[in-house]
C-alpha cells in the first residue's frame, strides 16, 4: 500500500527547475531513502510532500484511508532544525505537542514516551543548548513523532553529525522503522544501504534510479573476493588480470581485493590455484561491495 504517490512532481524557482517531473511511490511499513548529491532536489521534494511548499506542476496523493489534510499524518524533521537552546528537551516536546493540539497532560505523557524512545530520558531536564549534535537530532526526531504520524520525513538526519552521533541516529531509525514508515534524504549512500528498504536516487531534479535495496544490489553490485596472504602476491596478481572473469583489482601490500564478473568461476579457479597456496593465504572471503560505484556514476552525470 502506498502512503504517498507523487506524479510528474515539478518545482521551479524562476529559471531553476529544482524538481523535474518525478514520480514517487512511498510504501507503508518501510524505510525509503531519497539519495542524491548536493543540489539534486531532495529538500525541495520533501518540502512539497510535507506541504511546506507548493509544486509548480504534477500531483501528490496521500493514502485514501486517511482523510483530510495530509499534514496531520506526516511528521517532519527539517535539514537544519532550529531549537530554543534555553528550553529543556522535555519543555520542547511539551511545547510542540501543545502546538499540535494536545492538552498539557497529554503533551506531557507523549513527551515522556518520546524521550524514552529516543534515549533522552536522563537528559530531559538539561538545556538543549548543552546537547550534543546527536542528542539534538534525536530530539528533532522525537519532535517529528509528536503527532503520531503515519509517515515521518527526515531531511538529512545524519549528515551533519560526527561518527558517534551518526551511529546513535541510525540505530534510532532502525528501531523506529519497526513501527513507523520513514522517508529520509541523504547524500551518503552507505546510510541508505544500512537502514532503507527502498531507494530513489535523484540527480539534477530527476529520479535516475529506483528500486528495493536488495533488487538494486543484485542488479548493480559487483561481486568481490578479498584475499590476504602471508607472502607478497604481486607477481601472481599480474597473471590474474588475464582471466576472463577478472574486472578490477586493488592490491595493498598483502591484501588483495578483486572485483570479478562471475563469482562462482572465479572462486573455484582461485581456490584451485597452486600459486595462491604457495603464497600462504590467511584469509579468503567473498564480500559484498556497496553500491558506491553506481552512485558515483549517477552523481557524475
Ligand atoms: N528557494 C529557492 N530559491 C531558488 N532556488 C532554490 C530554492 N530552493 C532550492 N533551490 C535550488 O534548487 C536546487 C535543488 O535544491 P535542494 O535544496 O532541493 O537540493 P538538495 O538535494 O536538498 O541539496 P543538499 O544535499 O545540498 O541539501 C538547487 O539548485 C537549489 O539551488
Ligand atoms: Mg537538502
Amino acid at each position: 500500500m502506498n502512503l504517498i504517490t507523487a506524479e510528474s512532481l515539478t518545482r521551479a524557482f524562476q529559471s531553476t527547475v529544482a524538481v523535474d517531473g518525478i514520480n514517487l511511490s512511498i510504501k507503508e511499513g518501510v524505510c525509503t531513502a531519497l539519495l542524491g548529491p548536493n543540489g539534486a532536489g531532495k529538500t525541495t521534494t520533501l518540502n512539497m510532500l510535507t506541504g511546506l511548499i507548493k509544486p509548480t506542476g504534477g500531483s501528490i496523493a496521500f493514502d485514501e484511508r486517511y482523510h483530510g489534510d495530509r499534514r496531520q499524518y506526516i511528521g517532519y524533521l527539517p535539514q537544519f532544525p532550529k531549537f530554543y537552546g534555553w528550553m529543556s528537551g522535555q519543555e520542547y516536546l511539551m511545547y510542540t505537542g501543545q502546538l499540535c493540539g494536545l492538552t498539557k497532560k497529554a503533551a506531557n505523557e507523549r513527551a515522556e514516551e518520546l524521550l524514552t524512545l529516543v534515549d533522552l530520558a536522563e537528559a530531559k531536564r538539561k538545556r538543549i543548548g548543552g546537547y550534543s549534535g546527536g542528542m539534538k537530532q534525536r530530539l528533532g526526531i522525537a519532535q517529528a513523532l509528536v503527532n503520531n504520524p503515519k509517515l515521518v520525513i527526515l531531511d538529512e538526519p545524519v549528515s551533519a553529525l560526527d561518527p558517534i552521533g551518526r551511529r546513535e541516529v541510525l540505530e534510532l531509525m532502525k528501531k523506529l522503522k519497526k513501527t513507523t514508515s520513514i522517508l529520509f534524504s541523504t547524500h551518503v549512500l552507505h546510510d541508505a544501504e544500512e537502514v532503507s528498504d527502498d531507494i530513489f536516487i535523484m540527480n539534477r531534479g530527476k529520479v535516475v534510479i529506483e528500486g528495493g535495496l536488495a533488487e538494486l544490489q543484485t542488479k548493480y553490485q559487483k561481486p568481490t573476493i578479498y584475499i590476504e596472504t602471508e607472502e607478497e602476491p604481486d607477481i601472481w596478481c599480474r597473471a590474474l588480470k588475464k582471466k576472463e572473469w577478472f574486472r578490477h583489482m586493488h592490491l595493498d601490500k598483502k591484501q588483495l581485493t578483486i572485483t570479478v564478473e562471475n563469482i562462482n568461476t572465479a572462486r573455484e579457479e582461485l581456490l584451485a590455484d597452486a600459486t595462491l597456496h604457495k603464497l600462504k593465504p590467511l584469509r579468503f572471503e567473498v564480500v559484498r561491495t556497496t553500491l558506491e560505484d553506481l552512485f558515483m556514476e549517477v552523481a557524475k552525470k
